[in-house]
C-alpha cells in the first residue's frame, strides 16, 4: 500500500524513482522569461520557478537551476521581461527549452 506521507532529508536523497519536488506545488504557471544578451540578441526560455511575489512594492521574479543564459543576459542588460504562458502557447513554449547556438532567435524557432 502506499505510504499516505513521505518524508525525506534533500541532502540524504528521496529514494523515489523521480524527484517529488518539482510535482510538490502543481500545477504551477510557467514564465517565459524574454531577455537580450550583451551583443543585442534576443532569448526566451520558460521558468516554471517563477511567480509574482509581492504587490507593494510589485515584486515579480523567476529562480534559475544554475547560471543560465537567461541570467547572464539579465546581468548585463539589468532587465528581463516576465510573460506568463496560457495554454496556446505551451507547445511553443515547450520549444524554447532547448539549448539552441546563441545566433539563433528563439522568437523565431517557436
Ligand atoms: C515547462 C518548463 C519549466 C522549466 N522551469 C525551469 C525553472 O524553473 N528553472 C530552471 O532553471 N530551468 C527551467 N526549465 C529549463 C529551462 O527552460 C532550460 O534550461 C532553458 O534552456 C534555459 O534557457 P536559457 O539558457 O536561455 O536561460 C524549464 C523548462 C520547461 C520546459
Amino acid at each position: 500500500m502506499m505510504e499516505a506521507s513521505h518524508f525525506y532529508e534533500p541532502r540524504l536523497g528521496h529514494g523515489l524513482p523521480h524527484d517529488p519536488f518539482n510535482a510538490i506545488v502543481g500545477p504551477r504557471p510557467i514564465g517565459w522569461i524574454s531577455t537580450r544578451s550583451a551583443e543585442g540578441l534576443l532569448n526566451v526560455a520558460p521558468y516554471s520557478f517563477f511567480t509574482a511575489f509581492n504587490y507593494t512594492p510589485p515584486i515579480v521574479g523567476f529562480s534559475s537551476i544554475g547560471y543560465k543564459d537567461s541570467v547572464r543576459n539579465i546581468e548585463a542588460s539589468g532587465e528581463f521581461v516576465w510573460n506568463l504562458v496560457t495554454r496556446p502557447l505551451a507547445e511553443a513554449m515547450n520549444q524554447t527549452s532547448a539549448a539552441v547556438a546563441p545566433e539563433v532567435s528563439e522568437f523565431e524557432l517557436a
